[in-house]
């Protein structure tokens, strides 16, 4: 079983993917892990500028290296906004989406199945996914929540920075050529604006369970 959850940054779809993995008892992945390993790397290596070949060769010798075993097992800094920033420029190289779609495929297909989440589960990576959610949220709720994180970990960014950072990530991953960031005409969309983590978990559930029981119904009635 796959279930893909799409959607913007900090709209809480790594949260309820989570969730709902261990709900129905699934793996789950978190594809933006991959885009921020191959970033990562770059920035270790001190590689910021997007507009030179040398970014581009890097980052998919960088996507190249990445393991399974390297998703256990991130580096502390993975969730920061400079991370989260050189993760959607790798994000618009196709070589690199390619290299990482990849990965994702052959993670997920494994028993018993997975809920990943991400920008283009539901469009390009698992376009057949049993279940398919884009989640979102207002900039200005997604804005707090990612800047209540960062207040929480110790970083000092503020809350207009935050903001301004989450637009410019949302316009790079809306307008790029390669895998876009969409609603699949098929995603059931879920706006968590004024939702609880709970409530959440709930919407989705009670979708995903009205969906296997018409599956079982029909089976049945065969
Ligand atoms: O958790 P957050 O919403 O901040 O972002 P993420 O899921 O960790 O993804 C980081 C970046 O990787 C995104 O802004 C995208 O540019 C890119 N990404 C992507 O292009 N496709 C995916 N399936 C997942 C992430």
């Amino acid at each position: 079983m796959i279930i893909a959850i799409d959607g913007p940054e900090a709209s809480g779809k790594g949260t309820v993917a989570k969730l709902i993995a261990k709900k129905y008892k699934l793996r789950h992945l978190d594809s933006g892990l991959l885009y921020r390993l191959t970033g990562v790397n770059l920035l270790d290596q001190g590689i910021t500028d997007d507009t030179t070949d040398t970014f581009v060769t890097a980052a998919i010798s960088a996507a190249n290296q990445i393991t399974a075993e390297d998703l256990d097992n991130p580096p502390n800094n993975i969730r920061s906004m400079g991370v989260g920033i050189n993760a959607s420029k790798v994000a618009v190289i196709p070589d690199v989406r390619d290299i990482l779609t990849a990965i994702q495929q052959n993670i997920a297909t494994k028993k018993p199945g997975a809920v990943i989440d991400g920008r283009d589960i539901g469009t390009v990576v698992f376009p057949n996914a049993d279940f398919k959610f884009w989640i979102t949220a207002s900039l200005e709720h997604r804005a707090k929540r990612r800047f209540l994180d960062y207040q929480a970990s110790g970083r000092k960014d503020t809350l207009e920075e935050v903001t301004q950072a989450i637009k410019d990530r949302d316009y790079r991953d809306r307008n790029r050529a390669a895998s876009p960031m969409k609603k699949a005409d098929d995603a059931h969309l879920i706006d968590t604006s004024k939702m609880s983590i709970d409530a959440v978990i709930e919407a989705l559930s009670t979708y995903i369970n009205a969906k296997l029981a018409n599956r079982v119904g029909k089976g049945q009635s065969q």
